[in-house]
Formats: C-alpha cells, sequence, structure tokens
C-alpha cells in the first residue's frame, strides 16, 4: 500500500489521527489513538489480574497499523514481570511508515519509533526483558493458522470495520478464528462495533458476547470471548429481542457486504446458543 493512501486527520477532541484515503476510514475517530487504545482495549484486557507469572501471556494486535493500540499495550504491560509475546498481524506495512514519518502529529509513536523500524525488517524484537514482539505481515486469516504462533490470551481486533473488510467479519473468517483460539486458555477479544449483526456473526461462530465499555459518544462496544465467565456484561435476553426485530441481524456470509433480517435457521440457532441457556 502506498504511503500517499494515507492522510493525518485533526479529530474533534483536537488529536490528529490518520486516514486511509480510499475507504474515507479513519483510525481511532473519536478520542484519539491513545486514548480509544486505552479505553477500548487495554482496560478491558484486565492485564493486572490476567497476565500471572511463570505463564507466557500472548496478545495478537490484529491490524497493527499505526500502532497506537500495541504502543498502548506496551506501556501498560512493560512493568510486569512476566513473560510476554505481542504477535502484530497486518497485511500492509504502509500505515505504520506513513506513521513514522509523521511523528509530530502522531507522537505517541515516537518513544517506539526505534523499535517499529527494526521490527519491520527484523520481525522479532527483544522490547524489554520480559517482551517479545513478532510482526506477521500478510493476510491475518492465513497468518493466524501458522502453529509456530502461540495460542493468544488477548486479541485487539482492529482490521477496519466490516463493510469495506467484509472478509474479516464473516461467519467462515471467525468461526475459523474460534477453531484457532480453542479452548486451552481463556481468550478475551475487543472492538469498537455495538451492530447486531457483527454480534450475531460471533455468536454463531461459537464465540460469547458482552456489551463492550462506552467510548467517546458510543455508548457501547462489544467484547468476545471463549469462556462466558470471563465477560463483564454478557448480552441478555433483551438481546435476543433485538434480534428477532432488527433489520440488520443476519450475519455476515461470503465475501459482499449484505446485511438484512435474520433468517428463522439463524435466529433458532442464536436462541439456543450456550450463552443464553443459564437460566
Ligand atoms: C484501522 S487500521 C488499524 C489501526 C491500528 N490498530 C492502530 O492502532 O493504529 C486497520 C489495519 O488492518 C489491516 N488489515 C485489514 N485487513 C487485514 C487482513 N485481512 N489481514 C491483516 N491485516 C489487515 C490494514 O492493513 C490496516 O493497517
Amino acid at each position: 500500500m502506498l504511503e500517499s493512501q494515507f492522510e493525518i486527520v485533526d479529530l474533534k477532541s483536537g488529536i490528529k489521527s490518520l486516514r486511509l484515503i480510499e475507504n474515507n476510514e479513519t483510525f481511532h475517530p473519536g478520542i484519539g489513538p491513545i486514548a480509544e487504545a486505552n479505553i477500548l482495549h487495554v482496560a478491558q484486557h484486565r492485564f493486572a489480574e490476567r497476565v500471572v507469572p511463570e505463564q507466557t501471556f500472548v496478545l495478537w494486535d490484529v491490524g497493527l497499523g499505526a500502532a497506537a493500540n500495541v504502543v498502548a499495550a506496551i506501556d501498560a504491560l512493560k512493568d510486569l514481570s512476566s513473560p510476554i509475546e505481542i504477535h502484530s498481524f497486518d497485511r500492509s506495512l504502509g500505515a505504520l511508515r506513513f506513521a513514522l514519518e509523521h511523528l509530530d502529529a502522531l507522537d505517541y509513536l515516537a518513544p517506539y519509533h526505534e523499535a517499529a523500524t527494526r521490527l519491520m525488517t527484523e520481525h522479532v524484537l527483544q522490547l524489554t526483558p520480559h517482551i517479545r514482539w513478532f510482526l506477521h505481515v500478510g493476510d491475518f486469516r492465513d497468518e493466524m493458522l501458522n502453529p509456530n504462533i502461540p495460542t493468544p490470551d488477548s486479541i485487539f481486533y482492529d482490521p477496519y470495520s466490516p463493510r469495506g473488510n467484509v472478509d474479516m467479519w464473516n461467519l467462515d473468517h471467525f468461526r475459523n478464528l474460534r477453531t484457532r483460539v480453542g479452548d486451552t486458555k481463556t481468550l478475551i477479544l475487543t472492538n469498537y462495533t455495538r451492530a447486531t449483526y457483527v454480534r450475531v456473526t460471533w455468536l454463531l461462530a461459537g464465540f460469547f458476547v458482552g456489551v463492550g465499555t462506552s467510548i467517546g459518544e458510543k455508548e457501547e462496544t462489544s467484547v468476545a470471548s471463549n469462556s462466558l465467565d470471563a465477560l463483564k456484561a454478557p448480552l441478555q435476553d433483551k438481546f435476543l429481542q433485538r434480534v428477532r426485530v432488527s433489520h440488520s441481524s443476519a450475519p455476515l456470509r461470503g465475501p459482499a457486504y449484505s446485511t438484512g433480517p435474520i433468517d428463522t435457521v439463524d435466529c433458532e440457532a442464536v436462541m439456543n446458543h450456550p450463552q443464553f441457556q443459564t437460566h
């Protein structure tokens, strides 16, 4: 991807971010890159509670982009004295290169300028005595299948929105991801969406799904997990009513972005999901 495909934008908050010109998608559009990364991703992963000594904690940073999410994670993790592996995935290093050339605007990256530059050529870096940072360049859907990459405890899921990137949001993909993460570890996955059809897609893929934190002007976001117990606010029966009446509750299928009301087969599968059978 060419660097000219991005531009710096001023957010309402006065903070600067970057935008992919082609699809007009701004990275961290609300309150700015680091504030959003901290609230949406870092805080909801409860690192202080979940990173334990003697066990390697694995974070997948899906959509490295301009590295705001991963920088926020590193800042939160660097003082913990447990082994940590961060695996960043991106099919293109265009956003990172662009950001490294615009450190005056994207100043969160300045302290990591050297590390990010080295990571782009070396693909693995011992960042601190405890943190190893890996870079996987390619389509996440293929890269995640590499058995040498350890199963994640946490996923920051940030590969653009479903409308412009359906392949990273459809049911086939999330079923593959659900299989890949398995059940040996408790996984938490965070994303900005609150769309009913995304939550339905995650449920049908076999995840448990919860309401995520509010952020800026957005009342809620979404969290997925392989464990109901890991969710602070699992979706409740109220969500099932929404699924029935919503005009966009059908799961995403195939390569084309298309939403609509859910059909009876999918609707029944959602109603029968173990998440809603607890009472
Ligand atoms: C919104 S940006 C991510 C922003 C980033 N997390 C940050 O903190 O700056 C989305 C990124 O996802 C990447 N991406 C989209 N689809 C992908 C795929 N199938 N595989 C790997 N990376 C993908 C894009 O190349 C882009 O860099």
